[in-house]
């Protein structure tokens, strides 16, 4: 993988550049839609390219460990093959699912025990086989395991916690750097920066992550219900550690106000779940503010859902769209993910014009306000 640094803003940490991966190129800053079982929920692949404009999407190695299982992935010739996604893929390394099974995991020095969300059947995952299934799962970007802490966790377990996840970062490099590619073509690891919301803890982790060298770097337990503002203070310390040179992704951020917080600190990769889970609830972002398609406002109104959005947008009318939600049509989630993710991808690509352009921040605050209304 290469990333190359584009521009830089002259009035904040906003960068562009271009990540090349041997299923093609990414220019960041960067959106990647979610796709936990090998698919974006409700969204066909030739609307992620045509309409989403979507550049890499996410799998998680939790999800695709369990099913569709190993020996579906390997005999497919890995995930881009089983799901036909043929650009850039990146798997989370399911440290964060795992640990959200409060209740049914056990967390060891060798890796973290598990039941199933699926059938209750035990498992075991180790920095060791977590890497062995990311190489079965072939995705371009590999994330490290880690200990994800909650949110609300004291100095004494963040301090632990920390001390697992380098310890476990450390056995991911040694198995990633003792195995070979699966299919042919190269992987890259990511590691990851905890330390909840100690900045202490952050710099060290930082450090820690930054003296590995790694081709791109990954900021973790974040948005795990902390203050905004303590997030973004998070991200600053950290950023003025991580390499300049390598690509940072924030992970599991966030509304699009937090997504150009961070893009104003340096951060150039984000996933998020929230454009696909809130549209299937029927909520959608627009420049103007967010929009409950369920409201009776929308019964009457036959103008596009957004008439400078995708095709899907121009398509179709707000009236439509809400009768779609008040009769349950599987039609209302497929349109409203789509959209909801081609203004994500919109998001982020102005955020690239505005930095190319040199008036990133003045943009930003133009349209901030706005973007956090109800409508
Ligand atoms: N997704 C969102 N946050 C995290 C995190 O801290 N670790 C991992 N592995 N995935 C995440």
């Amino acid at each position: 993988m290469k990333f190359e640094l584009q521009h830089a803003d002259p009035a904040s940490d906003a960068r562009t550049g271009l990540i090349t991966t041997a299923h093609g190129q990414i220019r960041t800053p960067i959106f990647m839609p979610v796709g936990t079982c090998g698919s974006v929920k409700g969204v066909h692949i030739k609307e992620l390219e045509e309409q989403v404009k979507a550049q890499i999407i996410l799998g998680n190695t939790y999800h695709l460990y369990l099913r569709p299982g190993l020996d579906v992935l390997r005999q497919a010739g890995g995930l881009h093959r089983f799901n036909g996604w043929q650009h850039p893929i990146l798997t989370d390394s399911g440290g964060f699912q795992v640990f959200s099974l409060t209740g049914i995991r056990k967390l060891k020095e060798e890796g973290c025990e598990f039941r199933s969300h699926i059938d209750g059947s035990k498992h075991i995952f180790t920095p060791e086989n977590v890497m062995d299934t990311e190489r079965t799962i072939g995705a371009d970007i590999i994330m490290a395991f880690d200990e994800c802490p909650p949110g609300n966790s004291d100095y004494g377990y963040a301090r632990r916690s920390l001390g697992l996840t380098q310890r476990w970062l450390d056995r991911c490099i040694k198995r990633f750097n003792e195995t070979e590619p699966l299919y042919g073509y190269e992987q890259t690891l990511f590691p990851i920066v905890q330390g909840c919301t100690f900045k202490d803890l952050r710099r060290e982790a930082a450090m820690y992550v930054a003296d590995k060298g790694a081709d791109g770097n990954a900021i973790g337990g974040l948005a795990v219900g902390e203050p905004t503002e303590v997030m973004y203070e998070m991200i600053e310390t950290v950023n003025e550690i991580l390499p300049k040179d390598r690509p940072r992704y924030l992970m599991g951020v966030g509304t699009p106000q937090n997504i150009l917080e961070a893009i104003e600190r340096g951060v150039d990769m984000f996933d998020c779940v929230m454009p696909t889970r809130n549209g299937r609830n029927a909520m959608l972002f627009t420049y103007d503010g967010t929009m409950n398609m369920r409201n009776k406002k929308w019964e009457n109104d036959f103008s596009p859902i957004d008439p400078n959005g995708c095709e899907t947008d121009r398509i179709y009318t707000k009236a439509y769209l809400h009768h779609l939600f008040k009769a349950q049509e599987l039609l209302a989630m497929q349109i409203a993910s789509i959209h909801n993710l081609s203004f994500y991808l919109r998001l982020v690509t102005d955020a690239r014009t505005h930095i190319e352009q040199g008036d990133f921040t003045a943009w930003k605050r133009s349209i901030t306000d706005n973007l956090g209304r109800r409508i």
